[in-house]
């Protein structure tokens, strides 16, 4: 029996590129909408959007790659126990999560993918790559799936899937904005829903 508090799960998020997401994340928070609170930022590329939209906010933000650290998931390990991180969040992370961060997250690191799953994943799925593949399907809707990541890439429990309607003339930039806007739209809802409240660490 304990009688603590849930609280709101401490976020931390990992991202490569622009991070659109990551602002629609802060902004859901600044409006009260999604009550984890954003804690840390991780980019592998040193001029990633997502570091200085965090350093904006006043988000710790820090770039971890292999130029940096002999070994950046040690590294990443470090930062996210140094911020009391709960939650690990991808937001277009586009590199590897090594075993050992998934043992150490289990059930605990949630990512964004631009299409259906596991029709539209895998190695080298990622970005415009996945709608030029959704338009050369010839499918007439795709849209963003969110799922809990482990060893299986691109495979762990689907938690969210909403779906996106593929217009005629769509080109992959196109439809890579129309499915931007159901994923800002779409994760923090699923992780206010999923962790909002969670049990504090022991
Ligand atoms: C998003 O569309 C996200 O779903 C995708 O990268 C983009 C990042 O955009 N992720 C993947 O393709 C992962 N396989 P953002 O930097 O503007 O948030």
């Amino acid at each position: 029996m304990h009688d603590r508090t849930r609280e709101p799960a401490r976020l931390a998020v990992l991202a490569s590129g622009g991070g659109s997401n990551l602002q629609a994340l802060i902004d859901a928070h600044q409006r009260g909408d999604l009550p984890c609170p954003i804690v840390l930022v991780i980019s592998n590329h040193a001029d990633a959007g997502a570091l200085s939209r965090a350093a904006h906010h006043g988000i710790a933000a820090h770039y971890v790659s292999r130029k940096t650290d002999p070994d950046p998931s040690a590294r990443i390990l470090e930062l996210l126990r140094e911020h009391r991180v709960d939650v690990v969040v991808l937001a277009g992370w586009l590199s590897l999560i090594e075993p050992s961060l998934i043992a150490a997250f289990r059930g605990r690191i949630v990512n964004i993918h631009p299409a259906p799953l596991p029709r539209f994943g895998g190695k080298g799925m990622y970005g415009l790559h996945v709608h030029r593949a959704v338009l050369a399907a010839g499918v007439a809707s795709t849209g963003p799936t969110i799922h809990l990541v482990d060893e299986r890439y691109d495979e762990g429990q689907p938690l969210a899937h909403v779906e996106v309607p593929v217009e005629p003339g769509d080109t992959p930039e196109t439809l890579q904005q129309r499915v931007l806007r159901a994923e800002h739209e779409l994760y923090w809802r699923v992780l206010r829903d999923q962790f909002g409240a969670i049990d504090p660490v022991a």
